[in-house]
């Protein structure tokens, strides 16, 4: 593999631009927006709401309604596969005097929704399936939304996200607190909006505040490629012999980076080149060569940092020497599908040794690569970014680096892959 090549947008910073656009008065304009289904259905799930969003030639326009200015929608809003535009439209929503039925496709409604649901109704919403954690579910917004201090139970960016989108509509200061750093998109575009939100140090944990009765302006966002879109290319570029690419303009925020210091103590050759800011967040254009990899540990400390990466790293670890032990994924159990067994599963039927004793999945790597080939089914799960179209550019480009990777899968032809 070589070249240049560009992914597709953030699917974190896509959902987060075109919420806070719609929540912001005026026109927000985004370029670089990931137009896979998830954020497809954030943008159909606004519009349902009362919100015009626009594409345009090259980018999109959202005409926002102001923080609390959504209107309740005719019908239940849809949100096919996607566990991070549901939970974080929950928060959008929860702040407005409203009704809004939620509900999904068969893996969405399987995933647990009482991490979301208990903070708001401590904030003051209703649940029409009293006792219900799963869609399809109902909820009873409130223009009296009270501000809470809330400590996240798990390390999850979509909890604290909620809570704090919720918390723009709350009469007084809203707290979450962190044990473990997740990924700050929604931080840093709140302030990017004009909301007035701090970060503090509390006896070692994170602890944001956004002041409630918030009022945001529209803003251009232009969306960095997505660095768990691109760690499949730096994959491939890794295992095939020779290869050398570039990735440019992709997002390398610390709270993503996991999976590259990850490679990079697996002995990669990588490099992060011409690092610079846009919009208030990192970007970088990421340099890949061929390398030969040695298995290593990976601590729990690291999983909020690369949760969407585990399944690309442990399928990488099967062409690294020795062992790689991935520790503190209880996470991926409840991802679209369960990652952490169908992941071991892919690897036992490609002949890899891969075992799984708790939240930990330990992979025997042998830089032969791996051995006999097998098939497993996806488990209804679209991957992080969900179902996408490739534009026209980009085609010929992915094609080709698809074709490699398939190589190594020893899928057969024309299986269709997403
Ligand atoms: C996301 C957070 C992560 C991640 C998901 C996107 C986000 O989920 O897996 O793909 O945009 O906030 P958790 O925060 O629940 O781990």
């Amino acid at each position: 593999m070589s070249g240049h090549v560009r992914v597709p947008g953030d699917k974190s910073i896509s959902h987060r631009a075109l919420m806070l656009g719609a929540l912001a008065t005026g026109r927000t304009h985004i370029t670089g927006l990931l137009e896979g289904e998830d954020v497809l259905n954030t943008a159909k799930a606004l519009e349902a709401l009362g919100t015009p969003v626009r594409k345009l030639a090259g980018s999109w326009e959202v005409l926002g309604r102001g923080v609390g200015g959504l209107i309740e929608p005719a019908r239940a809003i849809d949100y096919g596969n996607s566990g991070t535009g549901l939970r974080l439209m929950m928060g959008v929503v929860a702040g407005h005097g409203m009704r809004v039925r939620f509900v999904g496709d068969p893996s969405l409604s399987r995933r647990p929704m009482g991490r979301i649901l208990e903070p708001l109704v401590r904030m003051g919403i209703e649940v029409e399936e009293v006792g219900r954690t799963t869609l399809p579910l109902t909820l009873r917004g409130t223009q009296d939304l009270m501000p809470i201090e809330y400590v996240t139970p798990v390390a999850s960016a979509q909890i604290k996200s909620a809570v704090l989108l919720a918390g723009l509509h709350a009469s007084g200061a809203t707290t979450v607190i962190e044990r473990q750093a997740t990924r700050d998109h929604t931080e840093r575009m709140l302030r990017h909006f004009g909301a007035r939100l701090t970060v503090a140090e509390r006896d070692g944990a994170r602890a944001i505040t956004v002041a409630g009765d918030a009022e945001l302006e529209g803003r251009t966002v232009n969306v960095p490629g997505d660095p768990s879109s691109a760690a499949f290319l730096v994959s491939a570029a890794l295992i095939v012999p020779g290869s050398e690419i570039a990735i440019e303009g992709v997002l390398v925020n610390p709270t993503r980076t996991g999976f590259y210091v990850t490679l990079a103590e697996m002995g990669a050759d990588i490099e992060f080149c011409n690092e610079r800011e846009e919009g208030g967040e990192p970007v970088a254009d990421i340099l890949v060569r061929h390398s030969r990899l040695k298995g290593v540990r990976v601590p729990p400390a690291r999983a909020p940092s690369m949760i969407d990466e585990y399944p690309v790293l442990a399928c990488l670890a099967a062409y690294a020497e020795g062992e790689t032990r991935m520790e503190g994924l209880a996470e991926l159990k409840v991802k679209e599908s369960d990652r952490l067994l169908a992941t071991a599963a892919g690897l036992a039927a490609n002949g890899v040794p891969a075992q799984v004793d708790g939240d930990v999945l330990t992979v025997a790597g042998s830089a032969l690569g791996v051995g006999v080939p097998g098939i497993r089914p996806g488990h209804g799960d679209a991957g992080h970014t969900g179902r996408q179209e490739c534009t026209p550019v980009d085609v010929a480009r992915r094609a080709a680096a698809i074709d490699r990777i398939l190589s190594h899968c020893s899928l057969p032809v024309g299986s269709e892959v997403q």
